[in-house]
């Protein structure tokens, strides 16, 4: 096999990373070549957990900029590192710490449950902090006699009311890219692939109308319950509803099993701007640190433990 540009990239990154004593972390919906050349590919809760859990030096973080934040976060004494600051994420970006507080002051008394996907300084404002691949643990640790105030994003809590049978608060933000994944999309392919699994990551538009479908055949997972629930199942087709880079994945974990997106449009276009030559700088220059104030990491800190400690 001849050695093409991205072999050498890698090699180089590699190299790199040895050199400066730094860990990569990749998301799941990374491009293949950055899953390629990651120490840890994962979801958000595994990378939080890998995060506060490496003796490496430094973290470099391929992914978006609050799971980076969230990083630093757990590991105050190690170096953080993003490949491009500009990194972000529109879901986080769809509640403020001002909006978080004057809602918190309109219901006194309830707990804050804030999905991974929001700023530092949000989680600052907040008990509990989820992922999607705890989100249900954490409802169900919370007194059932609390109010609960649940955001951002406004699928997965409908998704979480109706697993959990709790009455939720919900924040209306949304992810645009599961949230443009729509009910028609999987109606399409429920038509077509009679025979496959259908994944649905909770963030999707349709995950509440999936769920209504109850035949058995249809899962509503977090990236990393996709890749479990691909790689034990004994079926052979899967229909995937979540943002396509996860296929790389799904592929490499389970190579005799056929994985097709319900929807080719669902890229996200922040995780896609961590490229393998963004990443070489990175490691080389050590650009760029992300930091957060240590008053508002030391408030945040509480919340993401909790998350880190529930499954
Ligand atoms: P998970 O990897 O936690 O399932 O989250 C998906 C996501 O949208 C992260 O931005
Ligand atoms: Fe944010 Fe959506 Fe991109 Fe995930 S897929 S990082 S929630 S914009």
């Amino acid at each position: 096999m001849s050695t093409t540009t991205t072999d050498l990239m890698q090699d180089e990154v590699k190299a790199l990373a040895r050199e400066r004593g730094a860990v990569i972390l990749a998301h799941n919906y990374q491009v293949p070549e950055i899953q390629d050349v990651a120490d840890y590919v994962g979801d958000s809760l595994g990378l939080s957990r890998e995060a506060a859990a490496t003796d490496a030096e430094a973290i470099v973080f391929c992914g978006v900029h609050f799971m980076a934040e969230t990083a630093a976060i757990l590991s105050p004494e190690k170096t953080v590192l993003i490949p491009d600051l500009d990194a972000g994420c529109s879901l986080a970006a769809s509640i403020t710490a001002e909006q978080l507080r004057e809602w918190k002051a309109a219901n006194p008394g309830a707990v804050v449950v804030s999905y991974v996907n929001t700023t530092a300084e949000v989680k600052a404002e907040t008990d509990y902090c989820c992922t999607s691949g705890n989100a249900r643990g954490v409802i169900e640790a919370i007194p059932a006699d609390k109010e609960i105030l649940f955001l951002p994003d406004m699928y997965l809590g409908i998704w979480l009311e109706r697993v959990t049978g709790r009455k939720l608060n919900i924040w209306l933000g949304e992810c645009h890219v599961h949230a443009g994944i729509r009910p028609a999309d999987i109606e399409r392919w429920q038509a077509d692939a009679p025979d496959a699994e259908l994944l649905v990551h909770p963030e999707c538009g349709c995950a509440s109308q999936c769920m209504a479908f109850g035949n058995g055949r249809t899962h509503i997972l977090s990236t990393e319950g996709m890749i479990d629930f691909a790689k034990s199942s004994p079926k052979q087709r899967f229909l995937v509803a979540t943002e396509t880079g996860i296929l790389h994945r799904l592929s490499k974990e389970a190579p005799r099993k056929r994985f097709e997106a319900v929807s080719e449009r669902a890229i996200c276009k922040f995780m896609k701007m961590i490229t393998l030559e963004k990443l070489r700088d990175s490691l080389r220059d050590w650009k760029h640190v992300v930091t957060v104030e240590p008053e508002v990491a030391e408030r945040a800190r509480g919340a993401i433990e909790r998350m880190v400690a529930i499954s």
